[in-house]
């Protein structure tokens, strides 16, 4: 009899624990949450579990140069736009005008911007997705493109290299980046799950570093880094971090999630990268004299890399 009972409960608790779920993230993975944290996507989808999912570890001796790989031609990014800021329960999520445009680089064809978004730890410790040489960084922001010929995100993913997104680390700074002053102070209305808020004279290039340090950063073919895991995703990611203070990273943690619960390591782990190659631009920065000139010094001497 009391063998019984045991058994019914034992049931009756892993009914609990594996009801219908939505996917969410390692921290968020309790057995009241129902939720389905990053090893378990692939029940919600296949493809989490395909081999060329991101993110990765980069690991530079391994990477190849790429001459190809030269530097980004932006148009529309150092325009002023207003923004719909939203909390989706997994991120902060912040749309772009689709005039926003990206070419070079060795990408295919131009791609125009739909969204950027955040991937944090908790209070500023580690929480990028990708790593360099096993190191993570504090968070990372992703910009999502779409080919130019697509009407949305969810057509151009059917579509290999339909989707490109461009990744920047941060790294922690003793001060603040007043760049992105009125992007943190959009954090405290966008404290619950589903708020949102507009946010007017923002422009990517303040965001983002100054050409000359874009112009070396990593590239390889990966997927979404949430469900649905799409593959065929153009990756590109930066080597030069963007600096916030503590102060600024420790922001992003007052967003709750769904549970209210502090919305903290936003991040899938490192996917197993099984051989595929990354490549790394080789670009070098030339300054002459009257003119700035963003050249590619792809020759051999290597100047402003160590490897
Ligand atoms: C993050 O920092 C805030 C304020 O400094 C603190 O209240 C909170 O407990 C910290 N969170 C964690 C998980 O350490
Ligand atoms: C590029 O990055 C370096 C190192 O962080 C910095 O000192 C330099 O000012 C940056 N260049 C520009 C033009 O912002
Ligand atoms: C995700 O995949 C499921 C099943 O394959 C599909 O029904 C759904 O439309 C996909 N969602 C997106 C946003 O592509
Ligand atoms: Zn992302």
């Amino acid at each position: 009899m009391r063998a019984h009972v045991t058994r019914l409960l034992l049931v009756s608790v892993w009914i609990v624990c594996t009801g219908a779920a939505d996917w969410c993230y390692q921290t968020q993975v309790t057995c009241d949450s129902q939720c389905k944290g990053p090893d378990s996507w692939h029940e919600l989808n296949g493809d989490c579990k395909k081999n060329r999912q991101s993110p990765i570890n980069i690991v530079t001796r391994k990477t190849i140069l790429d001459h190809k790989l030269t530097p980004f031609i932006f148009s529309g990014y150092q325009e002023a736009f207003s923004s719909t800021m939203k909390n989706n329960g997994h991120t902060v999520t912040a749309t772009v005008p689709q005039s926003f445009t990206v070419r070079g680089g060795n990408l295919e064809s131009t791609y125009k911007a739909v969204q950027f978004h955040f991937h944090w730890g908790v209070n500023g410790s580690a929480g990028s997705e990708h790593t360099i040489d096993g190191e993570q960084y504090p968070m990372e922001m992703h910009i999502v493109h779409m080919k130019e010929e697509f009407d949305s995100l969810k057509n151009a993913l059917m579509v290999k290299h339909g989707v490109a997104v461009l990744g920047f680390f941060y790294e922690k700074s003793n001060s603040a980046n007043s760049k992105y002053g009125k992007l943190i102070e959009a954090l405290t209305k966008l404290e619950s799950t589903d708020a949102t808020t507009m946010l007017s004279g923002l422009s990517l290039s303040n965001l983002l570093p100054s050409e000359e340090n874009m112009t070396n950063y990593y590239r390889y073919e990966g997927s979404l880094t949430t469900p649905n895991c799409t593959e065929g995703v153009v990756w590109t990611v930066f080597e030069h971090p963007i600096p916030l203070s503590n102060e600024q990273l420790v922001a992003f943690t007052s967003l709750k999630f769904k549970d209210g619960k502090p919305m903290i390591k936003t991040f899938r782990p490192v996917q197993p990268n099984h051989g595929y190659p990354v490549y790394r631009s080789g670009c070098t920065v030339i300054l002459l004299s009257y003119t700035v000139l963003l050249a590619c010094a792809c020759s051999a001497l290597g100047l402003s890399r160590l490897y």
